[in-house]
C-alpha cells in the first residue's frame, strides 16, 4: 500500500486496495493518499522532540496563530559530515567512533556477487545462514562497511579472491542506529584487490512484515499452517542477510535453501534439480539450489519457503508462469495467471526487450505489508491483490487484481531492469509503473475505460496533495531510513503517473514508447537518474522532428512541487492566460513553508496547454506556455464563429488546472446543463474537478462549483459523479457541525435523487456502471436515504435467515450499512463470516462493515482487535481506523485510539504509519479547538516533519473555509429553495 494499502492500506491515497472505486474505504471521503505503512523501525529523537515542545511553547506564545516549528521529527542533521562519529558500545565495555559517519555506504568497495545459504526452521521460528560476498576495493580502505539489522554475527573470514590469502579482521564494529556492522582489518586493501567476505550468522523468524518473517494461515483440517517469506524493499534485505542495501549496488545472487522435507521453496530464479538431503537432529531437511540471478538490487530478492500449490501457463515466449496459493485458495488464482500471460507478451512488445527470466511465480501471502512486491522473477502479493472469485469478489476487486498485476509486472522492466540510482528518484519506479499499469489493465480489459478512471485515481488525487505548502518536489534529497519509507506515497505514485500522462499527451505514445526502449537498453542491469530518462525522450523527439525539449519541460514539473492554476480571460478576440501556483491556502503558505522550500524554477511552470471551443470541439489545439507568467495566445486561438466557450486542459491529461472568466464559466455551465455529452466524461470530471478544488483554494466563490454540479441531475456517468461526490462528501464534512449541515445535506440528497432512480438495485450494467451504483448508494445511504435503510436491511436479512447470497457488487453498501441500520445479531453474523470466509475481497469488506455500527461497545471492540493479530492480522489494522474514522457518530473514538495507542502503532508498523494515522484521524477536524489539539498532540510526540505539517495544513485550511463560506453556501442553498 502505499499511503495506506487504501487499497491496502494506503488510504486516501494508500491506497490502495479498491478503494479505487466501486469500493472500500476510499470511497467515503479517505481517498487521497498513498502512504505504505512499512518499517519496523522507530524514530529515536526523543531529545530533540523534548526541545522541541520548549521551543514551540515559546513560539506558541510569541505567536497568535500557532506555528508548525515545534514538530522536529526526523533528525535532519544526520547526514552532517561535521557532526562528531557516531560512538559504538563494544561488547567488551571499551567504546570507540564508528569509522563511518554516514548513512549512505562508502563507495571504496562494491560487491559483485552473493552466495546465500539459508537453513529455514518453520518449527523452531529459526534461521542459520551465511552469505559470501565477492568484492572489488576501487579505493585503499581499512574497513568494510555493509548494512546488517538485527543479524546475529557468529563468524567471519576474509580472503583474497584471488590467492585465498587469508586477511585477518581485528575487529567489528556496529551502528545500530544506522543498520552498519563495520570490519577492521589488520591491513589496509589495496585498489583493485578483489575479495571474498564470508559472514555467518542467525536470526529468528519472526511474525513481522519485513524482512525474513513468518506468516500464518489455516488450512482446511483447521491446523495452522506457517510460511517463511520477505519483503526487503526498500531498506529490509539488511534483516535477512548482510549485505551492501543500497539499489545502486548491483550484483549477481546465488540462492541455497534448506528447508523442511516436503516443503516448496522458491526465489527469483528457478531451483536446480535434483535437491540434495540432509539429515539434522531429528530433521528431514532438502537443499533447493537456485540458478544465479542476473544482475540486481538487494531489495528485489525474494526467498519463500509454503506448502502452497500453484498453476501454471506458458507465454506466447516461453516463459513459465505459476500463480501460488494456499490449497483452499488455489481455484481462486484463475484470474490472474490468465492476465498475467497476457500482458507479460504486451509490456514485451511495448518494451520492445524481452523479460529476461526464464519463470516468473505470483504468490499470495496471508500476512502482507503492501498490495504486492515485484522480486525479480518472484512477485509476492497481498490475498486482496491476486485471488480472485468470480462468484464472491466484486468487479471492483477483479480490478484491482489487474492493476496490481499489471503493476508489477511493469516493474519487471522499469525497476528490475533498469533501476534508480537512489531513492531520490523513487517516482521513476512508481510513478512509471503506476502509469503503465493503466496501459496494461487497458490491454486485457478495453471495456473497463481505464483511461477515463486514470484522471480519478491518479492526477485528482495527486492534485490534492500537491496543493499543499507542505508538499515536495517528485525528486527529492532523502537519507534516512524513515524518510525514505515516506517516500511511497501519493507524489510517487499519482503525481508521477499524472505527469507521465501529460508527457505521453504532447509526445505522442510512438515516440514515448522509442524513448522508453532506448533509456531501457542504455541502462540495462544498472540504474539511472530522472535526467537519463528524460535524456532519451529528447533524443527520440529530436529524432523524428519533434524537438521537444523534454529535459527543460520536465524538469519544471519533478524539481519542484506544487503546480499551476492558468488563469484564462477572454476580452473580445484577445484570450490571455496566466499562470501562478496552485495552493489550497495562499494566506497561510509561509507558516508551512521552510527555506529549503524555495524553488529554483520560482513556481513557474513549462505548460502544454490544450484546449479546443465551442466553434470546433473536435479540434483540440496545443499551445505552450514555457515558463512564461502571461501569455497571449490571440495568434493561435481560432475565433471562428465566434465561440461562447473554450474548454482547456483537454480530458485533464495535464497536470494543472484552469480557472476561467465568469463569462466562460456561465458558458460551460449553460453547456453542462443543455448537453453535457458534448464534452467527455474525462471532460466533465475535470471542469468538476476544477471548480470545487477552485473553490475550496478561495479562488473562485463556491457559487461556481455549485452552480456547475446542478447539471448532474442530468448524469450518468460514473468518473464525474464520482468526482462531484467526493467533494461533496468533503463538503459536507467541513459543515458537520454547523447549521447548513441539514440544508445542504437534504440538498444532496434531492441532487443524487434521479440518479439513484436510474442505476436501481440490480446488480447490472457495464463494468462503470456497477462503479456508479456502488459510489452512487453509497453515499445516498451515507446520507439517510429514506429507501436505503428498508433496502440494505431486507437484503442482510434475507442472507442472514436464508442464506440467500447479496450480488457482489453490492455487498459492499449492503453489509456496512446493514450493520449501522442493524443491531447485534446483524454485527454478531457479520463477524462470523469474517472469521470464516475464503475469499480475502469478501473478508475485507466485511472488516470494513464491521466499523460501521453505532453501537459504541462494538466500536470499542472492533479498536481493540485491531491490535491483536489473532483477531485481525496486522496486515489489516488500518483499515479498522479507517473505517472508524469514517463513521460519524465514532470518528472521535478513533482519535482517542491512536493518541493513546501511538507508540504500540508505530512500534508494529514503522515510522511511515505517521503519515496514514494522521490522515485518517484528522481528516474530519475543522474547528479552532481541533487544530490546537492537534497541535498539542504533535509536540509531545515524534513525527515526520512532513506528515506533521500536512496535516496541520489541511486542518488550518479546513477551520478557515468553513469561517468564510460558511454564509455564502447558505446563502446559494436559500436563493435556490426560492426559486
Ligand atoms: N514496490 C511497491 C511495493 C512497496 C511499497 C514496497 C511500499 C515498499 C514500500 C509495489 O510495486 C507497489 O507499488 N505496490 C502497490 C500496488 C500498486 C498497484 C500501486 C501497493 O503496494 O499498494
Ligand atoms: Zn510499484
Amino acid at each position: 500500500m502505499v499511503d495506506a494499502e487504501v487499497d491496502d492500506i494506503s488510504f486516501l491515497s494508500a491506497s490502495g486496495e479498491s478503494m479505487k472505486h466501486g469500493g472500500n474505504y476510499e470511497q467515503m471521503g479517505i481517498s487521497h493518499t498513498r502512504q505504505l505503512v512499512c518499517s519496523q523501525r522507530k524514530a529515536t529523537c526523543v531529545a530533540l522532540a523534548a526541545a522541541a515542545v520548549i521551543l514551540a511553547v515559546a513560539m506558541i506564545s510569541a505567536f497568535s496563530r500557532p506555528t508548525i516549528e515545534h514538530c522536529h521529527i526526523g533528525n535532519n542533521s544526520l547526514h552532517d559530515a561535521t557532526q562528531a562519529k557516531p560512538i559504538v558500545g563494544l561488547a567488551d565495555g571499551t567504546s570507540e567512533p564508528f569509522p563511518w559517519r554516514s548513512t549512505r555506504l562508502p563507495r571504496t568497495i562494491r560487491p559483485s556477487q552473493y552466495d546465500i545459504h539459508l537453513q529455514i526452521n518453520l518449527t523452531e521460528f529459526h534461521v542459520n545462514a551465511s552469505v559470501s560476498i565477492v568484492m572489488q576495493v576501487s579505493e585503499p580502505t581499512e574497513y568494510i562497511i555493509l548494512h546488517s539489522n538485527n543479524l546475529t554475527i557468529t563468524s567471519y573470514y576474509l580472503k583474497s579472491h584471488k590467492t585465498l590469502r587469508k586477511i585477518a579482521i581485528t575487529k567489528l564494529l556496529f551502528y545500530k542506529r544506522w543498520n552498519l556492522v563495520a570490519f577492521r582489518l589488520q591491513r589496509a586493501l589495496y585498489a583493485n584487490e578483489e575479495l571474498d567476505l564470508t559472514i555467518e550468522y542467525n536470526m529468528p523468524l519472526r511474525d513481522k512484515l519485513t524482512g525474513l518473517y513468518r506468516s500464518s494461515y489455516v488450512d482446511d483440517d483447521g491446523k495452522k499452517r506457517y510460511i517463511a517469506t520477505t519483503q526487503f524493499e526498500p531498506n529490509s534485505a539488511r534483516e535477512a542477510f548482510p549485505c551492501f542495501d543500497e539499489p545502486a549496488f548491483k550484483a549477481v545472487f546465488a540462492i541455497q535453501i534448506i528447508r523442511d522435507k516436503g516443503l516448496v521453496s522458491l526465489s527469483n530464479k528457478p531451483a536446480e534439480p535434483p535437491h540434495q538431503f540432509l539429515k539434522d537432529e531429528g530433521f528431514d531437511w532438502e537443499v533447493d539450489v537456485f540458478r544465479q540471478t542476473p544482475k540486481m538490487s538487494t531489495y528485489l530478492v525474494a526467498i519463500i519457503v509454503c506448502d502452497f500449490k500453484s498453476k501454471s501457463d506458458i507465454t506466447g515466449n516461453n516463459v513459465q508462469v505459476a500463480v501460488y496459493a494456499p490449497k483452499a485458495k488455489i481455484d481462486q488464482v484463475d484470474f490472474a495467471l490468465n492476465i498475467t500471460i497476457k500482458i507479460l507478451d504486451f509490456y514485451e512488445d511495448f518494451f520492445q526487450i524481452r523479460y529476461q527470466l526464464q519463470k516468473l511465480d505470483l504468490i499470495a501471502i496471508p500476512d502482507f505489508k503492501a498490495g504486492a512486491m515485484e522480486n525479480w522473477g518472484m512477485v509476492t502479493y497481498r490475498e486482496t491483490a491476486i485471488l480472485y472469485n468470480e462468484n464472491e469478489s466484486s468487479s471492483a476487486a477483479q480490478e484491482r487484481v489487474a492493476i496490481v498485476v499489471a503493476h508489477e509486472l511493469a516493474h519487471q522492466w522499469f525497476g528490475n531492469l533498469v533501476t534508480m540510482d537512489w531513492w531520490s528518484d523513487l517516482w521513476l519506479n512508481e510513478g512509471f509503473a503506476s502509469f503503465v499499469e493503466f496501459l496494461g489493465t487497458d490491454h486485457v480489459k478495453p471495456e473497463w475505460n481505464m483511461m477515463d478512471q486514470f484522471v480519478l485515481t491518479e492526477t485528482q488525487v495527486a492534485m490534492v496533495t500537491d496543493a499543499l505548502a507542505s508538499s515536495r518536489p517528485l525528486t527529492v534529497e532523502v537519507n534516512d531510513a524513515d524518510e525514505i519509507d515516506l517516500l511511497f506515497d501519493s507524489i510517487s505514485y499519482q503525481k508521477g503517473a499524472a505527469i507521465l500522462n501529460m508527457l505521453q499527451g504532447f509526445l505522442t505514445l510512438p515516440i514515448l514508447k522509442k524513448g522508453l526502449t532506448r533509456y531501457l537498453t542504455l541502462h540495462e542491469f544498472g540504474n539511472a537518474k530522472t535526467s537519463d530518462l528524460w535524456d532519451a525522450l529528447t533524443q527520440v523527439s529530436r529524432e523524428q522532428q519533434q524537438n521537444l525539449d523534454v529535459v527543460t519541460i520536465m524538469n519544471s514539473w519533478t524539481q519542484q512541487m506544487g503546480y499551476p492554476v492558468v488563469t484564462i480571460s477572454r476580452q473580445g478576440n484577445v484570450l490571455k492566460a496566466r499562470q501562478q501556483r496552485f495552493l489550497l491556502n495562499q494566506d497561510t503558505v509561509t507558516n508551512f513553508t521552510r527555506p529549503q522550500d524555495e524553488s529554483s524554477y520560482g513556481y513557474v511552470w513549462n505548460i502544454p496547454i490544450t484546449y479546443y471551443t465551442e466553434s470546433h470541439p473536435s479540434d483540440v489545439q496545443l499551445i505552450w506556455m514555457n515558463r512564461n507568467t502571461e501569455l497571449n495566445f490571440a495568434d493561435n486561438f481560432n475565433l471562428d464563429g465566434n465561440p461562447e466557450w473554450i474548454k482547456a486542459n483537454v480530458n485533464q491529461t495535464g497536470f494543472y488546472r484552469v480557472k476561467y472568466d465568469q463569462k466562460n464559466w456561465d458558458a460551460l455551465i449553460r453547456l453542462l446543463k443543455s448537453n453535457h455529452h458534448v464534452l467527455s466524461p474525462a471532460d466533465r470530471s475535470g471542469l468538476l474537478d476544477d471548480a470545487f478544488s477552485l473553490s475550496f483554494g478561495f479562488y473562485v466563490a463556491p457559487k461556481v462549483a455549485l452552480d456547475m454540479s446542478e447539471y448532474l441531475s442530468e448524469e450518468r456517468d460514473y468518473v464525474p459523479w464520482q468526482t462531484a461526490l467526493q467533494h461533496y462528501y468533503k463538503l459536507l464534512v467541513l459543515c458537520e457541525e454547523k447549521p447548513i449541515y441539514r440544508p445542504l445535506k437534504k440538498y444532496v440528497l434531492e441532487l443524487l435523487s434521479p440518479v439513484v432512480t436510474y442505476i436501481g438495485w440490480q446488480d447490472t450494467g457495464s463494468h462503470l456502471d456497477k462503479y456508479l451504483r456502488s459510489t452512487v448508494m453509497r453515499h445516498a445511504c451515507w446520507l439517510d436515504h429514506p429507501d436505503c435503510k428498508v433496502k440494505v436491511l431486507s437484503m442482510f436479512r434475507a442472507w442472514m435467515v436464508n442464506g440467500t447470497k447479496i450480488a457482489p457488487n453490492l455487498r459492499s453498501v449492503v453489509y456496512g450499512n446493514a450493520i449501522k441500520y442493524g443491531g447485534d445479531e446483524e454485527w454478531e453474523f457479520a463477524y462470523k463470516q469474517y472469521q470464516d470466509t475464503r475469499t480475502p475481497s469478501e473478508k475485507k469488506e466485511l472488516l470494513q462493515a464491521l466499523t460501521t455500527t453505532t453501537d459504541m461497545w462494538h466500536i470499542t471492540q472492533i479498536l481493540d482487535y485491531s491490535l491483536q493479530p489473532e483477531k485481525i492480522r496486522k496486515q489489516d489494522m488500518f483499515f479498522v481506523l479507517i473505517g472508524v474514522a469514517n463513521n460519524r457518530l465514532a470518528r472521535w473514538h478513533v482519535w482517542r485510539f491512536v493518541q493513546s495507542s501511538w507508540d504500540t502503532i508505530i512500534d508494529i508498523y514503522g515510522a511511515s504509519s505517521y503519515n496514514t494515522l494522521l490522515k485518517i484521524t484528522t481528516q474530519h477536524f475543522t474547528t479552532e479547538f481541533d487544530y490546537n489539539e492537534l497541535n498539542r498532540f504533535l509536540m509531545s510526540r515524534n513525527c515526520t516533519l512532513r506528515a506533521a505539517r500536512q496535516a496541520l495544513e489541511l486542518v488550518r485550511h479546513s477551520v478557515e473555509w468553513v469561517d468564510r463560506n460558511e454564509e455564502l453556501i447558505e446563502k446559494w442553498l436559500r436563493d435556490k429553495s426560492r426559486m
